[in-house]
Parts: C-alpha cells; sequence; structure tokens
C-alpha cells in the first residue's frame, strides 16, 4: 500500500497559513496593507497584549459589498489581480488573496465593512476559517477587522510567541515602517489602550519621522532624492554622527512596500563608510521607485522581499543618492549644555550691551597674544599672533595642494609649503598664499593636550581634533588624485591565478570589460572541471596580493549584486587609502607649529568642491564639534 496521503482542506489550510503569519506583528502587516490598498486616508491600528489577545485595524477606506465578505476570507480570493499577467507588474501591496484566510484560519476576526455609498454595514464573524454569521450592522463607511485570541487553533505556533512586550515591540516596528512609507495617510497607533504615536497624514515625510522615530532623528535627518535612469531613490538619511548599533532603523520601500533587501542596505551603508564607525549603522527611510516591471515582489511567501531584474543599476542609484546626500549637508554636530534651552532668569539685564556686534567678542591684540602663550606649544611662541588670525584662505589652485608627503604614492610629490605630515615642526613656513575669495574668519585660541585645537568664530567655538581633520583632509585628497589618476595596466611577468566558482563564472563573462577598464587583463582557464582566471596586467597602483584582492572582491560583490565594478573598486581604494592618511597625518598628542595647524584649520573651514564641510575622519569618528556662543551666553545667564 502506498504511504502517501493527501492532506485536508483544513491542515493544507494551516500549513499555508503558517507562511503567510507567524505572529501578531505578520498579522498586522497584512491588515495595514489591506488598508492601504483599499485606499484609506486614516487607519487606526490597536493591539492588546502583544497582539495575541486583539488586533483591531480601523480604516476609512473603500470598504467591501455584502458579498464579497464571505469571499474576501477565502484562500487565493483577491480583487487586486485577475491573471497571470497581471504578475508582472504588480502595483498594490497585495495580490495573493492569502492574507485574511490566512488569518481567519488561526483566530477568531470580526470584520465591519460598509462601501461608503451603502447606508448599511455587513458584519462577518469567523472562528478557525469557519464563517459562523453573516450579518447587517450600522458602522461607519470602510472596514474594521479585530482578531482575537491569536493561534488558538494551533497551539504548536503559540507557544512559540514571546513575551508580550516582545511582540508589541516587533508590531510597533511594523506600524512604524508602514506609516514612514506613507506620509499622506494619518496612523493612529495604540498598545493596550495607549497612544504611541499619531501621524497626521499631510504628506509630510520629514514631519511623519518626527512623530515615529522622535525629534532628533527628525532634526538631523538629510533629504535624499535621486531620480536617474528610471529609478527614484527618495526619502531621508542620518547626519554621520547619528548612528545605530543594528539595522533597525534601515527602512527600505520599494515602491512603497516595505522590503528587506540586502542590495539597498548594502548600498546605503557603503555611503556611509568613512563617514561613521565600523559596525554601525545609520538611520534611513528611503523609497526606491522602479517600473513595476522591473521587480519582481512575488519572491516571499510574506512579500518581504523582492528582486530586481538588475540589482546593480539599483545599489548605483541608492548608493549614489545618498552620498550626493552626505556631501551636501553643512552642519557640524554642536555641543549643548545642559538645561541650555531652559530660560535663565535675570538674563535679559545680564546681556551685555551690542551683543551682536562682533567686535565685543573677538579678543584681540594683548588678550590673544595672552591665550595663544597659554596654549601653544612652546616652540611655535616665536608665530607672530596675526599669523594665526585667519582672514582670508588659500589663492585658488593652491587650495588643493597636497597635503602630506611620504604617504602614498598618489600624494604627488613636491609641495613645499606644506606641514611635513607625522614630522614635528621644523621651523619651513606652511601659510600659503592669501587669496581674495570668501574667507572664513577666525581665530585660533590655542590647542588643549597638544590635540584639541580650539578655534574662535563670530557665532561658536570649534573644538577640532587636528590628527582626524588633517587625516581626513589627506584621505579626500587621495581619493581625489586616484579619481583623477588614469587607469593604467602593468604588466606581470608571471600571471596571478585566480579559482573563479561557477556562478562567478557568469559574472565575469557578464563585466569582463568593465573589469578591464580598470586595468586588469585576464583570460579564463578550463582545467577539468575547475575554472579559474589567469590574471596577466593589474591596474598601475596596486601590487599582486592588493589586486587579486581587488578581482575576488569585485567578482563577489558583483555576483550577489552588492556592488557595481565602478562603486566596488571605489571602495576598494579608499579602504587602502585610510590607512596611508592615518600614518601620514600629524599625531594628537604631539607638538606642532601653529603653521600646521593654520595649515589644517584653512582647509578644514572652507567647504569642500562640492559643497560641504569636513565632518569625520575616514574612520568615522568626528573631526569637530562645536559650541553655539548662544549656548555659552545662555550658560552664563547673558542670554534667554
Ligand atoms: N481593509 C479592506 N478594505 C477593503 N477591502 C479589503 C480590505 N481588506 C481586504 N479587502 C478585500 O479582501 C480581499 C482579500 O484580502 P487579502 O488580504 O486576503 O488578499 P489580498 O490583499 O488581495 O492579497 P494578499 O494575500 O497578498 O494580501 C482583497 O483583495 C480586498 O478586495
Ligand atoms: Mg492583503
Amino acid at each position: 500500500m502506498g504511504k502517501i496521503n493527501v492532506l485536508g482542506f483544513d491542515v493544507a489550510n494551516l500549513i499555508a497559513a503558517g507562511e503567510v503569519v507567524d505572529r501578531p506583528a505578520s498579522v498586522v502587516k497584512e491588515l495595514l496593507e489591506n488598508s492601504i490598498d483599499a485606499g484609506a486616508s486614516a487607519v487606526t491600528v490597536e493591539i492588546q497584549n502583544g497582539g495575541v489577545t486583539l488586533i483591531r485595524v480601523t480604516d476609512d477606506g473603500c470598504g467591501m459589498e455584502p458579498d464579497d465578505l464571505p469571499v474576501a476570507i477565502l484562500r487565493h480570493a483577491t480583487s487586486k489581480i485577475r491573471s497571470a499577467a497581471d504578475l508582472s507588474a504588480i502595483g498594490t501591496l497585495g495580490f495573493r488573496g492569502e492574507a485574511l484566510a490566512a488569518i481567519a484560519s488561526v483566530s477568531r476576526i470580526r470584520i465591519f465593512s460598509r462601501p461608503a455609498a451603502n447606508e448599511m454595514g455587513t458584519l462577518l464573524e469567523c472562528e478557525a476559517g469557519r464563517v459562523t454569521s453573516v450579518s447587517e450592522v450600522g458602522c461607519a463607511a470602510g472596514t474594521t477587522v479585530v482578531v482575537e485570541d491569536l493561534f488558538y487553533s494551533v497551539p504548536a505556533r503559540r507557544k512559540f510567541l514571546k513575551r508580550d512586550a516582545t511582540e508589541a515591540a516587533a508590531v510597533s516596528a511594523v506600524v512604524e515602517r508602514i506609516a514612514l512609507s506613507r506620509p499622506d495617510i494619518g496612523i493612529k497607533y495604540l498598545i493596550d489602550g495607549q497612544v504611541r504615536f499619531i501621524t497626521t497624514g499631510g504628506g509630510d515625510l520629514k514631519e511623519t519621522v518626527y512623530s515615529v522615530f522622535g525629534r532628533e532623528c527628525a532634526n538631523r535627518a538629510i533629504s535624499v532624492f535621486r531620480a536617474d535612469g528610471g529609478v527614484t531613490v527618495s526619502g531621508f538619511t542620518s547626519e554621520p554622527d547619528l548612528y545605530k548599533s543594528n539595522r533597525n532603523m534601515e527602512v527600505v520601500f520599494v515602491n512603497g512596500r516595505l522590503v528587506k533587501s540586502r542590495t539597498i542596505m548594502a548600498a546605503i551603508e557603503q555611503a556611509y563608510r568613512s563617514r561613521i564607525p565600523s559596525e554601525k549603522y545609520p538611520v534611513s527611510v528611503l523609497n526606491v521607485e522602479v517600473n513595476p516591471e522591473a521587480v519582481d515582489v512575488n519572491v516571499h511567501p510574506a512579500k518581504l522581499e523582492v528582486k530586481f531584474s538588475d540589482e546593480k543599476v539599483i545599489f548605483d542609484s541608492v548608493y549614489y543618492a545618498v552620498l550626493s546626500a552626505l556631501q551636501s549637508e553643512v552642519a557640524r554636530p554642536e555641543l549643548r549644555f545642559r538645561g541650555a534651552d531652559v530660560p535663565c532668569e535675570g538674563a535679559e539685564e545680564a546681556k551685555p550691551d551690542g551683543a551682536k556686534d562682533k567686535g565685543s567678542f573677538w579678543i584681540d591684540g594683548d588678550e590673544a597674544r595672552r591665550l595663544l602663550s597659554a596654549f601653544v606649544p612652546a616652540d611655535t611662541k616665536k608665530t607672530r599672533w596675526e599669523q594665526v588670525r585667519i582672514t582670508d584662505r588659500p589663492a585658488p589652485g593652491k587650495e588643493d595642494a597636497p597635503p602630506a608627503r611620504g604617504g602614498e604614492g598618489t600624494v604627488a610629490a613636491g609641495a613645499e609649503n606644506v606641514p611635513p605630515a607625522g614630522t614635528p615642526d621644523d621651523g619651513r613656513s606652511v601659510i600659503s598664499d592669501p587669496g581674495p575669495v570668501d574667507p572664513p574668519e577666525y581665530v585660533i585660541l590655542g590647542e588643549a593636550y597638544n590635540c584639541y585645537v580650539i578655534v574662535q568664530f563670530e557665532d561658536r567655538i570649534t573644538f577640532v581634533d587636528k590628527h582626524a581633520a588633517h587625516e581626513r583632509i589627506i584621505f579626500d585628497e587621495m581619493c581625489r588624485n586616484a579619481r583623477r589618476a588614469e587607469k593604467n595596466a602593468q604588466l606581470l611577468l608571471s600571471p596571478i591565478r585566480v579559482d573563479v566558482p561557477g556562478y562567478e563564472g557568469e559574472t565575469l563573462a557578464d563585466y569582463g570589460g568593465e573589469i578591464r577598464s580598470l586595468g586588469f587583463e585576464f583570460s579564463s582557464v578550463e582545467d577539468g572541471t575547475r575554472r579559474s582566471v589567469s590574471i596577466t596586467a593589474i591596474p598601475e597602483q596596486l601590487d599582486r596580493d592588493e589586486a587579486r584582492e581587488l578581482f575576488t572582491t569585485l567578482l563577489s560583490k558583483l555576483s550577489d549584486s552588492t556592488g557595481s565594478v565602478s562603486s566596488a573598486s571605489a571602495a576598494y581604494f579608499e579602504s587602502r587609502l585610510f590607512q596611508s592618511a592615518c600614518k601620514a597625518a600629524v599625531k594628537g598628542g604631539r607638538k606642532y607649529g601653529i603653521e600646521h595647524i593654520k595649515w589644517i584649520c584653512d582647509r578644514l573651514f572652507v567647504k569642500n568642491g562640492e559643497g560641504s564641510v569636513i565632518r569625520t575622519c575616514p574612520h568615522g569618528r568626528p573631526v569637530a564639534f562645536e559650541i553655539k556662543r548662544s549656548s555659552i551666553d545662555r550658560q552664563f545667564g547673558r542670554l534667554e
């Protein structure tokens, strides 16, 4: 006798349901997505006991006709697609006709629904997948779904639920993200009767970020927008010094759908490399819009993953969108005093006359000399203080003078008027010729611990980590030079052999031309079942080991779609420069001539070619922070 059974309808349904809903958070996600598909402009989500005893989602969407309600909870019942052809360009969040069936089969569910044009609504009640009653009710236009006793009919699954607080946190993560995906929908979220957040539905993403992630994230969010090659990337990403220890706040939507996309997350993180410490992650809320035909949403049972027809185009679009947003952002982190926002009594009277007059707080003449002699290392005291007060910046053309020698080959040699990096002052003047353009006025007050340079501007005092600042200046210069450098190849006497697994062979066939344009020359070698590549020329700047590493990094990044040839090779060259920049930079804790410090400040306080200021060293540590003068005044009770 045969051993194979065809499972009964109920068991088959339960198995299918398990793929769609595995915890309260997945139920909430499905219900919210249904409300969005129904065109709702306001949705209320409420849970009790982590969503295990109650989930209620109320919307003001299109509602369902009385006849449709019993059908809605059947498997494969959907109003969103009709035929297989529709699967190729899905414009709604739902399309499988599975969600309500799955939820209904594992809970007690009640659905109240009324299209606005109908006078009366319909109530459908259902237990463990069986309809127990359908009746006419008076209810608001739209739909309310009430799910009670989740998994009461599936004890095996219920056992796996975590503590209520943990389940509630997972639900919150879903509601937050979906709220962020639709700033145009007002979402109210309650846990055990307490309102967690309300979004206005006004359509402003920043306002929604404020409601959901709080003030700090909203204030430190940088807008992202880039539309190119059929891909539009929009949203927000955090200033580099606001980061988290996990990826929970990297929120990604594709055509408005909440997804987990390795490609997109890798692109975001790559843009932050050299801006935030390793193992730290930014706060990002990004929507990637692509032609629906270029993305397959039907690849994951819970619709959480998508597949792009060309992952690399998506990677590059996101990478460059985030990168240019980061480059255009200007402010440095500000150090605030505790309680600085609280006005002091009598502050008004204490405010000095003409507090706004720049002269009243510029330290000049003797005062500056006294301060300088207190801070500046002994060997630089001979420097005339006027050299320290900076009212000009290097002449155009000189500005890009390479800051260090002896580090990496990419730094042009022969710059005479730069500090000899990494060595103490050798007495040479390092002040560049004054230039006429747009001078940032500042005074170097001195240096604390031979490490932190204290710089006074009209409206703020800035503390600069001289090593970190110099490191970033050198690093940026090296990167610029590397980008400008011609991609020359050096021929190898003996070729490098690299094993290539089968799937990477395809990549090589597709991207061989681009890889060659970096300076590689190679040919495939078939050796029985083993496939390898023989590399006969490598980019000029690399040695054999580095070239091998770059080649294999490119292959693996291209194969798993976490980079394109240009972005992956740029990242590789940059990572090599980290080390050299660090070695070449002046060292914290060591004395250097004031001229060297000025040289660094000159470059630190001007905007670079991309219009941004330097914020972090290449390892992601901050280079400078500032204290607003108003903050200091407030602290002394001089200003309200
Ligand atoms: N809140 C709602 N307002 C109006 N109609 C709804 C609502 N929720 C569900 N429906 C109707 O019920 C149908 C079934 O919903 P269900 O979530 O099971 O499937 P789906 O959304 O079509 O696909 P998926 O399984 O991918 O979510 C929907 O196609 C829609 O017509
Ligand atoms: Mg649905």
